[in-house]
């Protein structure tokens, strides 16, 4: 068995997601909570919850207990602005988008510029700067304007930092080195950070002057940011937030560990024009393939190790009929490695065509969607 670590800040190596669940503590998805969901959903379950794709969660039936009693939640999500946005990271926003519809809920998604001016070599106009343009990924997936509420940290700082002084009072430094993984050697504003995070998972209640039950999906490297908010939320008198939690989209070589910002042509990138998208991926994309199209012919390939297929899989065919015959095509060899390919440059592109479309039309909206103090 490989090594594999997974934190806020760094994910690395073959990652056992069965074993990641007993280590962080959380809760499968399961079955019948799958079967639960699809009923909000009018028998209609998000592909990212039939393929598995969101494997885990703290306290959603809790969270779907309340909802039925009447009492309804808001979603939490954010963005660390280090960089332009690629597919990976629309990942958790479909995902939520798609909760926002069946559940008509608000928004929250907080954009941690202090974040990533703390932890990354990167002044903090560039990741202000950032925040902005990563918003437009984030609106061209269609969220409500009237029930969306974006800010960076930095620019909401006056109604948040009295909330995170709240949370921070209840943290000690041994439980940051614990949770993170952190030394003496870090920053005081690394220490101090999780308590802005934790902040948007409360701050509906506080305005609201009464407890509202909040879910956070997110990458499952984020979770330790919750655990630590968790124990402190019933300290100030609050419910503790629900989660669901992604596994990563594998970058365009391989399987292990999740798309990287830092290697820009194995990611997909939501700006990426067509003929850039073909080429990465005919070039980059790791293949189950055989060497030659006779062996192929002969022993089929392994769709459990092509990223072509697993992005298909995941994210881009969505019809269960059609990725089957895909599956057993590719698996019996009558498909070959290059037509598995074209099959998923063909809905990429298609998808990238509108989001970027609608992703320039959000520049003319960006403004309304932010909140301020
Ligand atoms: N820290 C996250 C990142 O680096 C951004 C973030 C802020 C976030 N609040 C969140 C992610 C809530 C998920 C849920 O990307």
């Amino acid at each position: 068995m490989k090594e594999f670590s997974v934190t806020p800040w760094d994910v690395k190596g073959d990652i056992d997601y069965d074993k990641l669940i007993v280590e962080f503590g959380t809760q499968r998805v399961t079955p019948e909570l799958l079967e639960r969901i699809k009923k909000y959903a009018k028998g209609d379950l998000h592909v990212m919850l039939r393929r598995g794709l969101f494997f885990s969660q703290r306290d959603l039936p809790w969270l779907l207990d309340e909802y039925d009693k009447g009492n309804k939640f808001y979603l939490y999500t954010g963005r660390g602005p280090t960089g332009p946005c690629h597919i990976g990271h629309l990942v958790p926003w479909i995902f939520t988008k798609w909760l926002q519809d069946v559940f008509d809920v608000p928004l929250y998604f907080q954009f941690t510029d202090d974040e990533k001016f703390l932890f990354k070599d990167m002044t903090l106009e560039q990741t202000h700067a950032l925040a902005y343009e990563n918003a437009l990924d984030v609106i061209a997936l269609g969220f409500d304007k009237k029930k969306t509420y974006l800010f960076t940290d930095t620019d909401y700082a006056k109604t948040l930092y009295p909330q995170a002084i709240r949370v921070a009072k209840r943290i000690t430094a041994s439980t940051i080195k614990g949770a993170f993984g952190f030394t003496d050697t870090n920053n005081i504003g690394e220490f101090f950070f999780t308590s802005m995070q934790a902040v948007p998972a409360f701050l509906p209640s506080v305005q609201a002057g009464r407890n509202i039950p909040c879910l956070i999906p997110m990458g499952v490297d984020q979770d330790p940011h919750f655990r630590v908010a968790r124990d402190v939320m019933p300290k100030l008198g609050y419910y503790k937030p629900a989660a669901i939690h992604s596994r990563f989209i594998p970058g365009l070589e391989g399987m292990a560990g999740k798309m990287s910002a830092s290697h820009a042509d194995t990611a997909i990138w939501t700006t990426d024009d067509e003929k850039t998208v073909e080429k990465k991926i005919k070039k980059y994309a790791f293949s189950g393939g055989r060497d030659t199209i006779e062996e192929h012919r002969k022993l089929g390939g392994d769709p459990n190790v092509d990223v072509a297929y697993q992005w298909l899989y995941m994210l881009f065919e969505p019809d269960d009929k059609k990725i089957k015959t895909i599956h057993d095509d590719y698996v019996s060899g009558k498909l070959l490695s290059g037509e598995l390919k074209m099959i998923l440059i063909e809905k990429l592109n298609a998808f990238l065509k509108d989001h970027q479309k609608k992703r320039e039309a959000a520049r003319k909206v960006v403004d309304q969607f932010f909140i301020k103090d």
